[in-house]
């Protein structure tokens, strides 16, 4: 159960929350481009988004349960994703393959920008397993930004 009155683990799920809300966003948006990318590149981009796809996907799980761990609540539907999410929708199906893999590029970016926020939080609710945890997604979504990257050349 979440002590209301400790503000530093309070505002730890809520912002596992928003990370959570992200990887939901990001999940659907590196789908959409998996199925509609077009052009010269298209294995290749078809099979690294499915691959991305599926390393954010699989973060879902740890990032809820990480939340519930320390006595929140974690978002519960579709509507709750769109108001804490900072991803913007893509519903352009036709974009070009190196407008999406800029979009995803920045997307992840932002994620990064909003784990290495969280740290601070971390720190002060004193809670070690979310900060190491941090480190893992850090790590995952800046490898995801330099191989997105380096497709631009
Ligand atoms: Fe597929």
């Amino acid at each position: 159960m979440l002590d209301p009155n400790n503000n530093a683990t309070t505002q730890m799920v809520a912002e596992l929350n928003g990370l959570l809300a992200d990887h939901f966003a990001l999940y659907v948006k590196t789908k959409n481009f998996h199925w509609h990318v077009k052009g010269p590149r298209f294995r290749d981009l078809h099979l690294l988004f499915d691959e991305q796809a599926g390393e954010i996907q699989g973060e879902i799980d740890n990032i809820g349960e990480r939340a519930r761990k320390i006595g929140g609540d974690t978002i519960t539907s579709i509507g709750m994703i769109a108001q804490h999410t900072q991803m913007a929708d893509q519903d352009n199906a036709a974009i070009s393959a190196e407008d999406m893999i800029k979009e995803l590029r920045d997307d992840n970016a932002k994620l990064v920008k909003r784990l290495k926020a969280m740290k601070e939080t971390a720190d002060a609710a004193g809670d070690n397993a979310t900060d190491g945890m941090i480190d893992d997604w850090t790590d995952a979504a800046e490898e995801r930004v330099w191989f997105l990257n380096s497709l631009l050349g």
